[in-house]
């Protein structure tokens, strides 16, 4: 896959990668995830997005090759690879906080290095492509459990633990309701881990029915096009007692729609550094000390949001990179025992050399599409 300006990719031959330091290993890749992460260097939103540039964060694999000084894998393990490029030595790392590493992105002081996801994150090649070179290949690459749905394996590389990390930053407890501000395939899964959190009630706001549809029965939920609400802040208090709820997640980020001003200032004329309407929704429709939660992704730069009602309300807000290292564990046993069933939200299965319709109709959410995954040759 390769990128040549927004909303233009395509697909065609580059070199393959080599090692380039005796911690990397190349990975021939079987399934690849479009995220919508990589939405937002698709619209040409993200600084320092090259030409020439492969995406994909959410990928698994063969290893094919490994360095001098990669111990815990050996050519021919399947793996899942996490978004994060981790170093797993530093201080950052040692705390788990694998989205902020501090080696593997030295230009930037706040997101760690992301496999393609622009220079900004580190300007390293990602996963839509027959084969990636992995940095720090025994720290993020995980062999595949046996037994495990290579699905389900690659849905762990970022959805999954996003969905499961926003709820678990939403700090829910047992009775509390929770809404989600986006039915896309990391709200799907935040509504569907906020039940194993002990939310009592989850309601996610959306304004795709088909996604509504989804999420209503995937993850038993109450959902709503807020398109039709009317104001959906208003709506969201009505239904609480007009206490807001107790917690709010933003799994939408700067792509969000439903306010023209927003919409303007963020998305086309790139004033701010996306639209930020989900995240007001979520700071006005959260009860007085309530917590917001978001991963929904932004820019590096500004956004208009209302911080007096943050201070007025007492409200916490936190958010992350999800670090999906730290997660691997309690997942795969979610997984592996039922009560998560994450190969449900594939929708589409593309292969590599039409990328450039899988990104078109994911972006343009046509067909019904959740979840796309590229299949490369070597899968087929
Ligand atoms: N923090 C992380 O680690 C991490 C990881 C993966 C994805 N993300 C981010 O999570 C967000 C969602 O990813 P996705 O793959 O589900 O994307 P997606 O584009 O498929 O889904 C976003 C959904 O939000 C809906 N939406 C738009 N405006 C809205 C609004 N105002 N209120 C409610 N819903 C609205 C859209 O209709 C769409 O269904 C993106 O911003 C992505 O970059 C973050
Ligand atoms: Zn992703
Ligand atoms: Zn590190």
């Amino acid at each position: 896959m390769n990128y040549r300006g927004p909303f233009r990719v395509r697909a065609s031959q580059k070199p393959d990668p080599v090692i380039l330091h005796p911690e990397d290993a190349i990975i021939k890749v079987t399934r690849s995830c479009i995220c919508g992460s990589d939405l937002h260097l698709y619209h040409g939103e993200v600084p320092d997005t090259r030409v020439g540039m492969t995406f994909g964060h959410e990928f698994m694999g063969e290893v094919v090759d490994i360095g001098s000084d990669v111990h815990k894998l050996k050519v021919g393990d399947t793996v899942l690879v996490p978004f994060n490029i981790a170093c797993g030595k530093c201080a950052f790392c040692k705390q788990e906080l694998y989205g902020n590493c501090h080696e593997s992105n030295p230009q930037a002081s706040a997101v760690g290095g992301i496999f393609g996801y622009s220079h900004t994150a580190g300007g390293f090649d990602g996963g839509q492509a027959e084969y990636v070179r992995v940095p720090y290949a025994d720290v993020g690459p995980t062999v595949i459990p046996e037994g495990m749905d290579p699905d389900d394996a690659l849905l762990l590389t970022d959805v999954v633990p996003t969905g499961y990390q926003a709820a678990e930053m939403g700090g829910i407890k047992k009775g509390d309701t929770v809404v989600v501000f986006g039915a896309g395939p990391v709200g799907i899964m935040a509504a569907k881990c906020a039940w194993l959190f002990g939310a009592a009630r989850v309601i996610v706001i959306d304004h795709l029915e088909y996604r509504l549809e989804f999420v209503r029965n995937y993850a038993n939920c109450e959902a709503y096009n807020f398109e039709s609400l009317g104001d959906p802040v208003l709506f969201l208090k009505k239904t609480t007692d007009w206490f807001g709820a107790d917690v709010c997640i933003d799994a939408v980020g700067g792509d969000a729609a439903g306010n023209a001003l927003q919409t303007i200032t963020g998305r086309k004329l790139l004033l701010q550094a996306g639209s930020a309407t989900a995240l007001h929704w979520a700071i006005n429709s959260v009860k007085k000390g309530g917590i917001v939660s978001v991963v929904g992704v932004y820019g590096p730069t500004d956004n208009l949001i209302p911080i007096g009602n943050v201070v007025n309300k007492g409200i916490t807000i936190r958010a992350n990179q999800a670090s999906v290292k730290r997660l691997l564990p309690r997942l795969i046993d979610h997984i592996m025992s039922g009560r998560l069933d994450p190969k449900a939200i594939i929708t589409h299965r593309i292969p590599l050399e039409e990328v450039a319709d899988a990104y078109h109709i994911f972006s343009a959410k046509l067909d019904n599409c959740i979840k796309p995954i590229l299949l490369m040759p070597s899968a087929r």
